[in-house]
């Protein structure tokens, strides 16, 4: 007998038609994907023409990928998604850690290695501020030589990459936190800026009335041996944007403030950001590890 194919049977079907897969994780996320996809369409009532327009939306933002530009990604971003999995990772962890947030586009993996102290500045002329603090476990004890990966848009809220050749590198540096996990050096005070709006995403986001404005913030990647990476972000108190960033990278915890007069800082007559960052033990399992997010440079380069 034919089976019965309706608004509501063809659920069944499909998923009935994949339940052979040998691989039970691929097959326990399509069969999610199918039910909720299904439950997504019936409960809006799609029609073939908003079907059509999001077969169009999707196919411009493959369009705008590029080895550089990973208009997917920023889809991922601006729906929540990717903040998502950076929060279901962190309840992964083993102990309690510093919580994790976007890794974003601007990454690059050959920032400059710099003695403790030094400036990420090269050619931008924001405010001076030092950034310091320690890099402990989850016991507090410091971590030697954690190294501490920086970067940071500039003082008009663009990152080097935006506005220079490839070879000019600004506010980034990689430092070696001394024996005691303590870490310090000088770079301007963090800026804000408008997500990368040319693109499908940005069109959805005027589309939403959104204003597609990030808080001001510096990115970090914390890691040594025998810990768990930790790729995070520290956010400016205050800032118009802190409560509605388009990405959803802010949490209660990555927010800091600027101190003027800090009699703590590890360099006099600068203002200061203090932040302690704790690291989880590493998982066993690479699955359990792995970094949150991804250089787009690297997207078309993995095929697995
Ligand atoms: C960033 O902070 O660099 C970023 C994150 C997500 C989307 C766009 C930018
Ligand atoms: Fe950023």
């Amino acid at each position: 007998m034919v089976r019965k194919i309706d608004e509501m049977t063809i659920t069944d079907a499909v998923i009935d038609q994949m339940s052979g897969t040998p691989d039970p994780r691929f097959k326990e996320i399509m069969t999610a994907l199918v039910r909720h996809l299904h439950d997504f369409a019936r409960e809006v009532d799609l029609t073939a023409e908003e079907w059509l327009g999001a077969i169009r939306f999707l196919t411009a933002v493959g369009q705008k990928c590029t080895p550089h530009r990973q208009e997917f990604v920023l889809l991922s971003d601006t729906l929540g998604l990717s903040s998502l999995v950076n929060a279901l990772h962190d309840k992964r962890a083993s102990d309690p850690a510093t919580k994790s947030s976007l890794l974003g586009p601007f990454y690059r993996q050959d920032a400059p290695m710099k003695k403790l102290g030094e400036s990420i500045i090269s050619e931008s002329q924001g405010p001076e501020v030092v950034f310091y603090g320690r890099v402990t476990n989850a016991a507090g004890e410091g971590v030697p030589n954690a190294l501490v990966q920086v970067w940071e848009p500039d003082e008009t809220g663009n990152y080097d990459l935006q506005k220079h050749d490839p070879s000019v590198m600004d506010l980034r540096g990689c430092f070696h936190a001394d024996s005691e996990g303590r870490y310090y050096f000088r770079g301007i005070c963090p800026t804000g800026y408008m997500i990368p709006m040319d693109g499908p995403v940005g069109d959805m986001i005027r589309a939403q009335k959104r204003h597609g404005y990030r808080p001001a913030h510096i990115h970090f990647i914390v890691s040594a041996p025998g810990y768990r990476e930790l790729v995070t972000a520290l956010y400016v108190a205050g800032d118009e944007h802190i409560d509605s960033d388009t990405v959803f990278g802010v949490s209660d915890t990555l927010v800091i403030s600027v101190n003027e007069k800090d009699p703590h800082s590890p360099i006099p007559n600068l203002p200061t950001i203090h932040y302690d960052f704790k690291l989880a033990a590493a998982a066993k399992s690479a699955a359990m590890s792995g970094r949150v997010g991804v250089d787009p440079s690297q997207i078309l380069q993995k095929a697995h």
